[in-house]
C-alpha cells in the first residue's frame, strides 16, 4: 500500500476524511457528509449546530478508515481559516489522532487546499493565476510555487458565493443558495433587471458585492409591495439578473489581473477557478473566454472537489509532508481568520 496520508476538512459545514497516497498522490478513500440540509432552515450555517454535527459525523466516517491505519505516514488538519468552533473538531481529532498513533501532524491552509484542488492526483504546476470564489472568499491569487502564494487582490465585504446564498434566502429558496439560483437563472432572462455592476466605472482592483445584495433587496421588497407575492417568473429573471450582474464584475476584475500578468516578464501562463461556485457553469463559460482571449490555460477541478472536500486538504499535505513541515501536538491552534498565507 505505501505511506498514506489522514487528512481531516471540517472548516464549516462539511465534514470530510481523506486517504491519500503519498509517493503516487493516490487518493484511497474519501467520504464528505455535507450539513447543507440541517442548515437550510436557517438560511445559513449555524456555526455551534455545524460543530455538533461533525463531532457526531466526523467519528463515523473516520470508523470507515480503520483498515488502513496501519499504513499512515502522518495526520494532516485544517486548521486555517473557517469557523473556530468548527476547526475545533478536527483539530482535536487530528491531535488524539496524532497521539495515539505517534504519527506526525501537519496543519492545511483551506486555501491552499481549494487551490491544490486543481492537482489531485497530479503533479503541480507553476506559476499560476487562480480566483477562488468560496463562500468565505473571493480572491485573485498568484501562486509562484508552493510557499509563495500571494493575495493579489479580494472582496471588500461579502463573497462571491456568499451573495448567492444571500439571494436565495431572500427569496425564500433554500440553502446553499448557489446551485438553486444557478437553476433559476437559467430559466430566467438577465437583462430583465439592471441591476448595478458592482465597482464598475472605478479602475479599483477589489471585488464587492454588498451593493448588488443591496439592490436585488430592494427589487424584492418593491414586487411584494406591488404584487403581494413572488411568482415563479419574477424569482427567474431576478436570479438571472443578478447572476449576471455578479459574474460580470467578476470577469471585469479578473481582466485587470491578466492584463496585468501579461506585462510581466515571467508571467502565469495557467490560470484555475477554485472554490465552491467555481461549479458555477455560466462563470466557467465566461472565464474561458478570456483565458482564450489571453492564451491562458483554463484549469478547473474536478466538479465533486470544487466544494468543501478532505482529499484537497490531503493533497497540499503531501507537500508538507515531503518538505517535512509539521506541527506541534501541544501548540498547534486554529486561526480563524488570515491575512496572507
Ligand atoms: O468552497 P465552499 O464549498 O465553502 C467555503 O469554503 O466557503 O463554497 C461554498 C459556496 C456557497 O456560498 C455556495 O452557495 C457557493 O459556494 N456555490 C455556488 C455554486 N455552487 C456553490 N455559487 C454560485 N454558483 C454555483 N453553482
Ligand atoms: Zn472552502
Amino acid at each position: 500500500m505505501g505511506g498514506l496520508i489522514l487528512s481531516i476538512e471540517s472548516s464549516c459545514d462539511d465534514s470530510s476524511i481523506a486517504l491519500t497516497q503519498i509517493d503516487s498522490k493516490q487518493l484511497i478513500f474519501h467520504q464528505k457528509i455535507s450539513q447543507e440540509k440541517q442548515h437550510a432552515a436557517f438560511g445559513g450555517v449555524v456555526p455551534e449546530l455545524a460543530s455538533r454535527l461533525h463531532a457526531e459525523v466526523l467519528p463515523l466516517i473516520l470508523e470507515k478508515t480503520k483498515p488502513y491505519l496501519k499504513d499512515l505516514k502522518a495526520i494532516a488538519v485544517t486548521t486555517e481559516p473557517g469557523l473556530n468552533v468548527t476547526l475545533m473538531e478536527g483539530l482535536m481529532m487530528a491531535k488524539t489522532l496524532s497521539y495515539a498513533l505517534n504519527l506526525p501532524l501537519i496543519s492545511v491552509n483551506h486555501l491552499k487546499g481549494h487551490l491544490y484542488s486543481l492537482f489531485l492526483e497530479c503533479d503541480s504546476c507553476f506559476p499560476l493565476g487562480v480566483l477562488l470564489v468560496s463562500g468565505g472568499h473571493t480572491m485573485l491569487l498568484e501562486a509562484k510555487s508552493y510557499e509563495e502564494i500571494t493575495i493579489q487582490t479580494q472582496s471588500l465585504d461579502d463573497s462571491f458565493g456568499e451573495s448567492f446564498d444571500k439571494v436565495a434566502k431572500m427569496l425564500s429558496l433554500g440553502y446553499p443558495g448557489g446551485p438553486i439560483v444557478e437553476s433559476y437563472a437559467k430559466k430566467g432572462l438577465q437583462d430583465f433587471f439592471s441591476f448595478p455592476i458592482p465597482l464598475r466605472s472605478k479602475k479599483q482592483f477589489a471585488f464587492s458585492f454588498s451593493g448588488l445584495k443591496n439592490a436585488v433587496r430592494v427589487q424584492i421588497e418593491k414586487e411584494k409591495q406591488n404584487n403581494g407575492i413572488l411568482s415563479e417568473e419574477f424569482k427567474a429573471n431576478l436570479c438571472a439578473s443578478f447572476q449576471d450582474s455578479a459574474i460580470t464584475h467578476l470577469v471585469q476584475k479578473c481582466r485587470i489581473f491578466f492584463e496585468s500578468n501579461a506585462n510581466q516578464s515571467n508571467a502565469w501562463k495557467s490560470f484555475g477557478i477554485v472554490g465552491g461556485a467555481s461549479a458555477n457553469l455560466l462563470l466557467r463559460e465566461k472565464m474561458g473566454k478570456i483565458c482564450k482571449e489571453y492564451n491562458a490555460t483554463l484549469l478547473l477541478a474536478p466538479l465533486e472537489f470544487c466544494s468543501d472536500n478532505a482529499a484537497m486538504i490531503g493533497r497540499v499535505a503531501i507537500e508538507s509532508y515531503r518538505r517535512n513541515e509539521f506541527a506541534s501536538v501541544e501548540t498547534l491552534q486554529t486561526r480563524p481568520r488570515i491575512d496572507a498565507f
